[in-house]
C-alpha cells in the first residue's frame, strides 16, 4: 500500500481560510491526503457534523483508502467525461492540488458557493527543467490562477508562483480565493 504524502505547505499555511461549515470538496483527491488532515484539524466541526468533506476521483482503490474517515464521502467519476459528474452542486470550499483539466475549469469555479473558499496549487510552465508533469496541458500559465479566478469575479486572497524546493523541487503555482457573490 502506497503511503499518504503530506498534506501541501499551500494548504497547511491557508487552512483558517476554510470553512466550518457546509461541506469541502477535494476534487481528484488521489488518497485524500488534505482530507484526512482538515478531518483532524477540524475535528470538533466534524464531530458536531457541521462540516462534512466530498472526495472525488476516478481511482476507486485510491478512495476506498478513505473509508470509515469521519464526515467523508466519497465519489467515484470521471472529471474528464462528456458530462460534470457535478453539474448543478455547490460547495463551502473547493480544494485542487496537482491536477488540472482547462475544459472543466469555469465548471470548477462555478462549484463554489456564496463566500466559498478556493484553495487550487500546481504545476506550472517551467516545471519540466525538474521532472513531470511537462506537458502543457497539464502545467499552468504565468499567472493564470490569478487570471481565470479574477475573470469569474472570485476575491484573491493569496497568491504564489514560482520555484519551490518542497516537497521537491519544481516550479508551482497557488492561489486561495473567495466567491464574494452568488
Ligand atoms: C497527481 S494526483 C493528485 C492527488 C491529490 N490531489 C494530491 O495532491 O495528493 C492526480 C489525481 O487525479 C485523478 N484524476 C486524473 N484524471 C482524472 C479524471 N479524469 N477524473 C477523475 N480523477 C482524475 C487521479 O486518479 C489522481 O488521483
Amino acid at each position: 500500500m502506497n503511503a499518504i504524502i503530506p498534506p501541501s505547505p499551500w494548504l497547511l499555511a491557508h487552512a483558517a481560510q476554510l470553512p466550518r461549515r457546509g461541506c469541502i470538496l477535494d476534487l481528484a483527491c488521489g488518497r485524500g491526503r488534505h482530507l484526512r488532515w482538515l478531518a483532524e484539524y477540524r475535528a470538533a466541526a466534524v464531530a458536531s457534523e457541521e462540516l462534512r468533506f466530498l472526495a472525488v476521483d476516478r481511482d476507486s482503490a485510491a478512495l476506498q483508502s478513505l473509508a470509515g474517515l469521519p464526515g467523508v464521502s466519497t465519489r467515484c467519476c470521471d472529471l474528464e467525461g462528456e458530462n460534470w459528474p457535478l453539474a448543478g452542486e455547490r460547495f463551502a470550499a473547493v480544494i485542487v492540488t496537482n491536477y488540472l483539466w482547462r475544459p472543466r475549469f469555469d465548471a470548477l469555479l462555478a462549484l463554489l458557493a456564496p463566500a466559498g473558499v478556493l484553495v487550487y496549487e500546481t504545476f506550472m510552465q517551467g516545471n519540466a527543467a525538474y521532472g513531470k508533469p511537462s506537458r502543457p496541458d497539464f502545467l499552468l500559465q504565468p499567472g493564470e490562477l490569478r487570471a481565470r479566478c479574477g475573470a469569474a469575479g472570485l476575491q484573491e486572497i493569496a497568491f504564489a508562483e514560482g520555484y519551490v524546493e518542497q516537497p521537491r523541487p519544481a516550479v508551482r503555482q497557488a492561489i486561495v480565493a473567495r466567491r464574494v457573490s452568488g
